[in-house]
């Protein structure tokens, strides 16, 4: 894990939150969270760490056209999950321990429509599997073999890749064939990326390659709504990245926007849900989670469990990558 920590920027670009301590049992510290108000009336988009510049640059091409931001999310996303060179989205991703790629994904819109697809093999676009489910079918989610037949038969074309290094990792990994799921290698993750329309419209997309080495069949966060992301046009929206269990537990991406529902900033609607995580862990060690928020009235922001977490933001006047507030340092 050193290794992967080496990877850890500690220096963030452009406005860089507040750094929050915490104590030595691993609680979160009573400071208040960061609450300079960062907002964009709109357009606006948010996406989980550096991967997300690109996505964020072609959903914000889809906005600036007056394009839908559910085609923004979707397609923003869909860059990355086009990358081979990106092990955490994709088919480039990290393999299972069984040696599977098995994708997760999910999308949402301002009326909490909803899509997702988990554990599926050889498709390039989860997310766009997502959207279909959404628009095409009476249900939210499909998994496995059922989910993949249905996107052949709904037209979308399986793809083999295979990854030379990918494969080396995995027949490395095996040697020890220890079970140790791995989380944020080189400092990336899932992308999750949240965004606003000049209208005030919200939606969401989330797409991972799942944890490097997990069980054939586990899913994650990403494509669970209400875990890996929640949209509600009355409130906000959230995305989370990190350890898929954790955020699931406690429902972090809806608990999230509930607390925005109440009125609370994002940076601390995102830190009380970190909060909640390490009160149910007290040993967080290599354990990351992040979350981004947008509230409904354009204010926006993020929180980690750990410093590193950076997000690409998009605004009119703003082209950035910012680290959120943390709650503590890689050791
Ligand atoms: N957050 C990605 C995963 O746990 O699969």
């Amino acid at each position: 894990m050193h290794d992967r920590r080496q990877f850890i920027k500690l220096a963030s670009i452009g406005s860089a939150a507040l750094a929050i301590g915490c104590g030595a049992d691993g609680s979160v510290d009573q400071k208040p969270a960061p609450t300079r108000t960062e907002k964009s009336e709109g357009p606006l988009v948010l996406s989980t760490w550096r991967h997300g510049v690109a996505a964020n640059a072609k959903a914000w091409e889809v906005l600036r056209a007056g394009g839908n931001v559910l085609d923004a999310v979707e397609q923003g996303v869909a860059v990355v999950e086009s990358d081979l060179t990106n092990r955490s989205v994709g088919l480039g991703g990290m393999p299972d321990r069984d040696g599977h790629v098995t994708l997760d994904a999910c999308i949402q819109d301002h009326e909490g429509r909803a899509g997702a697809v988990a554990f599926v093999q050889r498709f390039e676009h989860p997310i766009s599997i997502a959207r279909a489910v959404m628009e095409r079918t009476p249900h939210v989610m499909l998994v496995g073999a059922g989910a993949e037949r249905w996107a052949l038969e709904n037209g979308f074309a399986p793809r083999d890749v295979e990854i030379p290094e990918v494969r080396a990792k995995w027949q490395e990994w095996l040697k020890q064939g220890q079970y140790k799921p791995v989380v944020n290698i080189e400092n990336h993750d899932t992308i999750g990326m949240i965004a606003m329309d000049a209208q005030g419209r919200l939606a969401g997309s989330c797409t991972t390659s799942g944890m490097a080495f997990k069980v054939h069949g586990r899913v994650g966060d990403s494509p669970i709504i209400g875990a890996g992301l929640f949209v509600d046009g009355e409130a906000g929206a959230a995305c989370a990245t990190g350890v898929g269990e954790l955020v699931i537990r406690t429902a972090g991406s809806h608990t999230v926007v509930e607390l925005m529902r109440q009125g609370m900033h994002p940076n601390a609607a995102c830190k009380e849900a970190v909060r909640r995580i390490i009160k149910q862990n007290p040993d967080m060690t290599d354990k990351q989670v992040g979350f981004l928020a947008i509230r409904k009235d354009g204010v926006y922001g993020g929180f980690s469990v750990y410093n590193g977490f950076e997000y690409a933001l998009n605004t009119p006047d703003r082209t950035e990558l910012v680290e959120t507030a943390f709650d503590r340092k890689w050791a």
